[in-house]
């Protein structure tokens, strides 16, 4: 086919091939394939499997020379259109050198199909991210969640998966005991009429402080839950009011940074958790520990969960034993993805041992996955908070990336170029891209520091340089006149010129694409997506800087156009807008 495919997995292939047949006296040799260090001489990637089947010979007593068997590896490789040569170097390395042909036809297929994504088998998979609670504030953590979250969930659409972004929100529980309790005596006519609560927080505070003074306002909050717990209707109605105050304030956040999600939140699982646990109770998992009942995981988890409380109530264990068994079996997933910081680390891991325990979870069928991340740190590296001490609010840091984003584009005199309305459009794509991609280009499991001022500077790996880079990418081709359309018709005539050195140290870059999607689908790392894309921008300007694509006169007219080098550009291009969606990054014509 002309689909990009990925070239460590043919070059695994090539060599598995070749290693069986030279030493089929080995089970399971290894094939180590890795990409060679920038210096050209080493080739473009490298086999290192001499050295330790050499290993293995050794301990067998045998008298082997790692060069000898990298000789006999290359003495049975098939024959392959991507790979040009193969040479043997220092101890028994195998460099391997690709062919600009097959680099030429797999590139040119972009210009007719797109960016097209490397084969995998579909699977249905369900991502739970964002998930914010009730009548608190979304914090930065639920950012974190939900950038790295929605970025995961677009690489999987991509993929062609079949993905539900599920958004499992705190909306059940004993504090909904006091809430409504609240509203009650707040709005006694809330039934009748919305009420005007703009404040949810403040709400929350009131409702608290009255839980903890009042005797009797504590005793009707119990009852309130046990009534909203058996579905009393007024008190659902209630509920319904106070969840739909939050999502209202989700939903702005949402509509900001361009996020979808599901919601399907812990209330959701309320009849199938009081199953689920009569399931567990019935198979002998529950063990008493001084009136609540637990289960314990397996040997790798040191603490149990809480499957029922000493008064009778459920949790979020128990809420999430639920939810996994209507994942995997009622919605038969294949793959169930959780985004959560790191700090409930445990608690998955408890949680995907009891459900192996329980026989809902298969490892042999199905895969799951805890993608942790660490805290949100301020510049002074202190938990992320307002001078005052008072936790962040998430509307306020998007205005503030607006405000700040703006300065920048001042700051460059692009408010002098551009319409207003280009100018609100770069502003929205430089303000809400950098706080994406500051957030994924971190290795996710670090705790990351938020500056607005790292993340707005351009140059290094950042938003603003790499959004910068793309628009100067895409007007080379637009100077010389060349609409997207015009491309395609060029393409048929014009190949992508990979002949001078640049050109090609690039091309081989552009063509690592389907490699990178695979390396993020294994361990989801967005961030090597981020190291790619800066990898893509850098490799450009060099080859932009010793390469001309259109050749201007003194009066600035066009007197001579690359067209091989005008396809590349465009090829460049399209791969990094690919990457650019995937990150949820938007860039503009103009900026
Ligand atoms: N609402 C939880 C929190 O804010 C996160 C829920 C994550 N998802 C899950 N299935 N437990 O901490």
């Amino acid at each position: 086919s002309s689909k990009m495919e990925s070239i460590t997995d043919i070059l695994h292939q090539l060599f598995h091939t070749a290693i069986c047949a030279a030493f089929p006296d080995i089970t399971d040799p290894p094939v180590v394939i890795a990409v060679a260090a920038s210096n050209p001489k080493f080739g473009d990637y490298q086999c290192n499997s001499a050295m330790p089947i050499a290993n293995i010979y050794k301990q067998s007593g045998k008298k082997v020379t790692p060069r000898n068997l990298a000789q006999k590896i290359l003495d049975n490789l098939p024959s392959h259109p991507m790979v040009e040569k193969c040479e043997i170097a220092g101890p028994g390395f195998i460099n391997i050198f690709l062919n600009r042909d097959y680099a030429v036809k797999k590139l040119q297929a972009i210009f007719q199909n797109g960016v097209q994504p490397p084969t995998v088998e579909r699977k249905k998979i369900i991502i739970d991210f964002s998930s914010p609670n009730i009548a608190k504030e979304m914090h930065v953590g639920h950012l974190r969640s939900t950038i790295i979250g929605e970025t995961i969930a677009r690489l999987l659409e991509f993929l062609n998966f079949e993905v539900h972004r599920i958004n499992h929100i705190g909306d059940w529980g004993t504090q909904f005991g006091m809430l409504i309790a609240h509203l009650q005596d707040r709005f006694p006519d809330h039934l009748e009429k919305m009420p005007p609560i703009s404040d949810l927080q403040s709400f929350y505070k009131e409702a608290k402080e009255r839980f903890d003074e009042d005797e009797e306002f504590k005793k009707r909050a119990y009852d309130s839950v046990v009534k909203l717990q058996s579905f009393e209707p007024k008190h659902i109605k209630a509920w319904k009011l106070i969840c739909d105050v939050s999502r209202k304030e989700f939903q702005k956040i949402y509509d900001r940074l361009d996020i979808t999600l599901k919601e399907r939140g812990e209330s959701f699982y309320q009849t199938r958790t009081e199953k689920i646990v009569k399931e567990l109770e019935e198979a002998g998992f529950l063990e008493n520990d001084d009136g609540r009942k637990i289960m314990w995981g397996d040997e790798s988890t040191t603490v149990p969960f809480t499957i029922v409380k000493s008064d009778g109530g459920f949790t979020y264990d128990s809420s999430d034993m639920a939810a996994i068994k209507h994942r995997l079996q009622e919605e038969k997933a294949d793959w169930v993805i959780y985004v959560v910081d790191s700090g409930q680390a445990t608690h998955f891991q408890i949680l995907f041992a009891c459900a192996k325990k329980a026989g809902i979870l298969d490892p042999k069928k199905h895969r799951v996955d805890f993608v942790g991340f660490g805290v949100v740190l301020g510049e002074d590296k202190k938990k992320f908070k307002t001078r005052s001490g008072d936790s962040i609010r998430l509307v306020d840091l998007l205005d503030k990336g607006l405000e700040k984003a703006l300065d920048k584009l001042k700051e460059k005199g692009r408010d002098k170029v551009l319409t207003p309305d280009e100018l609100k459009r770069a502003q929205e794509s430089v303000a809400y891209g950098c706080i994406k991609y500051a957030d994924l280009s971190h290795n996710r499991n670090h705790e990351y520091i938020f500056s607005f001022d790292k993340m707005l500077e351009d140059k290094g790996n950042t938003a603003v340089y790499l959004l910068y880079a793309f628009t100067r990418i895409r007007s080379i081709a637009r100077t010389a006149n060349f609409t997207p359309e015009k491309i395609k018709e060029l393409s048929k005539k014009e190949n992508i010129s990979l002949e001078h050195e640049k050109e090609w140290k690039l091309g081989k870059v552009l063509l690592r694409f389907p490699d990178e999607i695979l390396k993020t689908l294994n361990d989801l790392y967005p961030h090597h997506i981020c190291e790619y894309v800066y990898e893509i921008a850098t490799t450009f300007t060099e080859f932009y800087d010793s390469c001309y694509c259109v050749e201007k006169d003194s009066s600035g007219d066009i007197v001579k156009v690359n067209y091989g080098r005008i396809l590349l550009a465009e090829a460049t291009a399209m791969i990094m807008e690919k990457c650019f969606h995937i990150l949820g990054l938007k860039p503009v014509e103009k900026m």
